[in-house]
């Protein structure tokens, strides 16, 4: 892992047409329950396209510590699980770093297992609310032994003799919730329910699915998703080719989008119907986008998106858009300040528990770089400059946050001065290619 103790910024410069091919790393979320179903599965998961950041390999870290058996071979993770039932407490506190979706799905995941846990994270993570995971785990019957005010890490937990299944309506959109309860509900006796009003990336109910356990889903009368799922079921080890992750997709292709000249593609992109709001916005406000070879991998839509610079116009995102997009609000944003009039986005109360207060980081960094945009209470108005006359100059915080730090980089690239943002080091967390990648598409960034 990095060292993050001293800062490392890079600034961004206004940059030749951006061309060439792109090649993705491998989607975040899919990897993260690749590693944690695969380490508890019975038998061999291989797994190839795996997301090597830091976040993952956390998770990885996590599984082995309970017992499951991680070997990298090549190209390939080849993943022995322990069995559904069968994980070993943890020696040591299990360390997530900056990782929000490793630490709460995993939460879920030990929660009925009578075993002491203790979760630890980074200063980011450490900020961030776990109460939203540990209120169905208590009421299944996990004891949080101990926790910061807040439910803030560090967070110990110690399951019950006998976990109770619950039926669970989620609160919020948030697929780490309904996550953490269904992988509760794993090693729970009888069906746990997870009710889930608005649709959230399905990745772990498919992937579950995909490796035997017996969980089905059922939409009511009014949309609302019921999704049930039958504890202590065994679960088979997969050979999983994991695609392209369509949240890091964004920074490439806003860069396109905003270096006038540009003509990209960006190979193998996650086109799952839960992923897919940035594109599907930026399309809206005039982008040149072309979706090629569309087919379908290990269960899962997968295109190559051809990207050309293109004349954007603002838009209104509805509230409603927001789980398909949540981590792509800050790079949207960033196309927002080359387009012609008001890009409104609303219904954004979550970017404010993400890795920073995502709404205020993003606003207060536009502000810095002269871009005229007001911060509601949930949404952000964005005022956009064509060309990016007048803009950058200025330096980002980043607040820990790679999004943050990304998509800051992305505005210098066509804006009149460059952009520095004050750390780059977060960016390992999710896309430590992102530098080299950039530059192969003709970015400056030092
Ligand atoms: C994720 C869910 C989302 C997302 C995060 C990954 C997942 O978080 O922001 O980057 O893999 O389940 P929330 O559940 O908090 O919305």
């Amino acid at each position: 892992m990095n060292d993050h103790s001293k800062p490392q910024p890079a600034t961004a410069r206004k940059s030749g047409p951006l061309s060439g091919k792109a090649r993705l790393p491998g989607d975040k979320s899919i990897s993260h329950r690749a590693f944690m179903f695969g380490g508890l599965a019975s038998g061999v998961t291989r797994i190839t396209g795996l997301l090597e950041g830091e976040d993952v390999l956390r998770t990885g870290e996590a599984m082995k510590a309970m017992g499951a058996r991680i070997e990298h071979n090549g190209a390939e993770w080849v993943v022995q699980g322990t069995g559904n039932g069968c994980l070993l407490e943890p020696a040591q506190p299990l360390d997530f770093g900056n990782a929000g979706t490793g630490v709460r799905l995993t939460m879920g995941l030990v929660g009925p297992y009578d075993m002491k846990t203790r979760f630890i994270g980074d200063p980011s993570l450490s900020k961030r609310p776990m109460g939203r995971v540990l209120d169905p785990l208590r009421e299944m019957g996990t004891q949080v032994l101990e926790a910061e005010p807040g439910d803030r890490l560090p967070i110990t937990l110690r399951g019950p003799k006998h976990a109770a299944p619950v039926s669970y309506r989620v609160p919020m959109p948030s697929a780490q919730v309904k996550s953490a309860v269904l992988l509760a509900g794993l090693n729970t006796p009888g069906v746990t329910t997870v009710i889930e009003p608005v649709m959230t990336r399905d990745h772990t109910e498919k992937m579950l699915a995909g490796f035997g356990a017996a969980l089905e889903v059922e939409i009511d009368a009014e949309g609302v998703r019921h999704i049930r799922i039958e504890g202590q079921g065994r679960l088979q080890g997969q050979v999983i080719a994991v695609p392209g992750d369509p949240s890091s997709a964004g920074f490439p292709l806003v860069a396109a989008l905003i270096v006038p000249g540009s003509d990209i593609t960006i190979e193998n992109v996650l086109m799952n119907p839960t992923r897919t709001g940035l594109i599907l916005t930026l399309q809206e406000m005039g982008a040149d986008i072309e979706l090629m070879n569309r087919r379908s991998a290990g269960g899962e839509d997968v295109a190559d998106l051809r990207v050309r610079s293109s004349e954007l116009k603002g838009v209104r995102v509805p509230p409603e858009r927001a789980p398909s997009m949540i981590d792509e609000y800050p790079v949207l944003a960033v196309a927002a300040c080359f387009a012609e009039g008001e890009t409104l986005m609303e219904g954004l109360e979550e970017l404010r528990v993400k890795e920073s207060d995502r709404l205020s980081a993003v606003a207060n960094g536009l502000k810095a770089n002269g871009v005229d945009c007001t911060e509601g209470e949930t949404t952000l108005s964005v005022h956009g400059a064509p060309e990016g006359k007048g803009l950058g100059g200025g330096t980002v915080e980043t607040h820990l946050d790679h999004r943050i730090a990304m998509s800051f980089l992305i505005l210098g690239l066509a804006t009149e001065k460059p952009v520095t943002v004050d750390d780059r080091a977060m960016i390992a967390t999710s896309f430590p290619e992102f530098m080299g990648l950039m530059a192969d598409l003709g970015a400056e960034i030092e």
